[in-house]
């Protein structure tokens, strides 16, 4: 094998919750690649602090969480598809707990035998398991531990893949398939070629597409972009979920103050002390996130505020610093007592609802490619995604990919080589300041016209701007070698592009698509939005 050729079973981009769970679920005989473009644990799922929703609880049901999906969705949630995730949810906690992440306890919670369960927006029981406030710290570093200690899993870390190897790389016309990536390795800046039976996109959310977000770096809708340009269907782009309450901080630019925290008594509040969220929903504080953020955005906007605040003060310092411990402690270290005063806060982009369209196995449209978590777009949330509906999500499509994969590996034929990535009409790049300043600019106006609130006119000026920065970027990929931050800006492009086109099909409001064009929900418009890209070819399955 030459050193920048790679062959493994299954090839997976992405090491979060849905690609870490996915690989220990795979047979021990099938060889695995991880991609990683970080440190294995770097992703959204490190970060999340609320939990994962699931029912636990013998007073609560599986039709009870799923109404609350349903209702949150706003119309759109496909019915199956939340039924199936929602019933696989006690199993999936369970599968959590045989690896050994260690949920908090409560020993009088009997009827949820021993576990403690938290609420947040938008669920009428407590159901949500987690781990203090730091529910995906948890999860990733207990996955990662075993995925360290299984010899079939190799990992690649500071790994970015670049695009997808499909057939038609080889010009076959006989088959559509996806064969593997081209991925840059970070240290040597070679682009390497790695072959798989199956590949899976597990790269997460599309929310560095904005200047605020609680996400970290590396979300940047990597696999979201590269599925389009490889011929898989999108879905659902315009509902991109805003967090109402992200600390609002000079020092601290994404850290997230969870929904928890509202579950449990916080209230928000403006400037003068006065509690306003009753005047716009009877759920006050716990009404769904997009009705949340949209009033915090409101009473910003009409009192000309930087921030609200949260304020859960109320509640005793010793309960404080059990449920909250790392909320807690890094607040104090801005000079925050959370214990005594209000935190600022402020929306933030959060989740990308929408994504790479799949089906209940997560196979996408092209034979071979599979995607799961934040990446994919499966039905489960509709216009508006319920708080921890998506560490399930990533938990239960990822059970089901693995299944399907090794139900067909046995017969499934390995890929055919594929010419190497072809350097030889590039250049080292000459002015990196196109980067980082289209960068900027792209995420400057996806925040102040693609953002919590639209119109028309805001939404074609983003889409002449974007249109524009796209002709650019597009010419100095053609010239230049690629690099991490040219790769991700190339995506991030891609993906606005697909969030503009979405909202501008979509002439109504709901969930978390508002605009003031059509301010209101539209009940012939109740369906996802699908789009089409140009090598688009119906899937015929093996
Ligand atoms: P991620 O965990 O984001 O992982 C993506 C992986 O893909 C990373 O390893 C990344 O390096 C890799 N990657 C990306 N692009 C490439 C590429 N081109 N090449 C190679 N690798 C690549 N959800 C809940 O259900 N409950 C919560 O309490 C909760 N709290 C949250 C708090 C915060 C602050 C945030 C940001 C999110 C929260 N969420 C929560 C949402 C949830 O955490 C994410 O949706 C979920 O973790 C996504 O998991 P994932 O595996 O799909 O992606
Ligand atoms: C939070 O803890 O508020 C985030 C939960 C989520 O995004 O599901």
């Amino acid at each position: 094998m030459s050193e920048s050729l790679f062959r493994h079973d299954v090839l997976i981009l992405g090491s979060g919750a849905a690609g870490l769970s996915l690989a220990l679920r795979l047979r021990q005989d099938i060889s695995v690649a991880v991609i990683s473009k970080r440190e294995l644990v770097e992703g959204s799922t490190l970060y999340a602090q609320g939990g994962i929703s699931a029912v636990m609880d013998a007073q609560d049901s599986i039709e009870s969480h799923v109404q609350d999906t349903l209702k949150a969705g706003a119309g759109l949630c496909d019915r199956k598809v939340v039924r199936h995730v929602v019933e696989r949810g006690p199993d999936n906690i369970r599968w959590l707990l045989d690896q050994g992440v260690e949920f908090t306890r409560d020993e009088e919670s009997i009827s949820a035998g021993g576990y403690h369960l938290t609420r947040e927006g938008g669920h009428t029981h407590r159901r949500v398991v987690h781990a203090a406030d730091a529910t995906g710290y948890a999860v990733e570093t207990t996955l990662e531990a075993k995925i360290r200690a299984r010899p079939n899993i190799k990992l690649y870390e500071q790994h970015i893949a670049v695009d997808l190897i499909t057939s038609r790389h080889l010009q076959d016309r006989r088959e559509h398939r996806c064969l593997g990536a081209y991925i840059l390795n970070r240290g040597t800046g070679r682009v390497e070629t790695f072959l798989a039976r199956f590949v899976v996109l597990a790269t997460g959310g599309a929310n560095k597409v904005y200047l605020y977000t609680s996400n970290p770096d590396v979300s940047t809708g990597d696999g979201i972009a590269m599925a389009w340009r490889a011929g898989c269907r999108v879905a659902n782009m315009e509902f991109m979920q805003f967090h109402p309450t992200c600390l609002y901080h000079p020092e601290a630019r994404t850290f997230l103050i969870t929904e928890a925290l509202r579950g449990e008594g916080a209230h928000l509040l403006l400037p003068d002390g006065e509690r306003f969220m009753p005047r716009f929903d009877t759920r006050a504080e716990l009404a769904p996130r997009d009705i949340v953020a949209r009033a915090i955005d409101h009473e910003m906007k009409r009192l000309g505020s930087e921030c609200v605040y949260l304020d859960i003060s109320h509640r005793p310092a010793a309960f404080i610093g059990e449920h909250f411990p790392t909320i807690h402690k890094r607040c104090l270290e801005l000079g925050i007592d959370i214990a005594r005063e209000p935190i600022p806060v402020v929306p933030a982009a959060h989740y990308t609802c929408g994504g790479v369209m799949v089906d209940q196995h997560a196979r996408t449209d092209l034979d071979g490619l599979y995607a799961s978590g934040e990446t994919a777009y499966t039905g489960l949330h509709g216009a508006n995604r319920m708080a921890s509906n998506s560490l399930l999500e990533c938990l239960v499509y990822s059970e089901s990919a693995a299944q399907d994969i090794e139900r067909r590996i046995g017969g499934y034929p390995a890929p055919p080589n594929v010419p190497g990535w072809d350097e030889s009409r590039v250049t080292e790049p000459d002015e990196e300041v196109v980067v980082t300043h289209n960068w900027d600019e792209l995420r400057r106006f996806m925040w102040d016209y693609v953002g919590i609130v639209r119109t028309n006119k805001r939404l074609r000026r983003a889409k002449r701007r974007a249109d524009l920065l796209a002709q650019e970027v597009i010419e100095y990929y053609s010239h230049f070698r690629v690099s991490n931050d040219l790769i991700e800006l190339r995506n991030l492009l891609e993906v606005a592009d697909l969030i503009i086109q979405s909202a501008l099909r979509r002439r109504e409001s709901r969930g978390l698509h508002y605009t003031l064009d059509y301010p209101n929900k539209d009940a012939s418009q109740c369906m996802p939005t699908i789009l089409i890209p140009d090598f688009y070819q119906p899937r015929v399955d093996r």
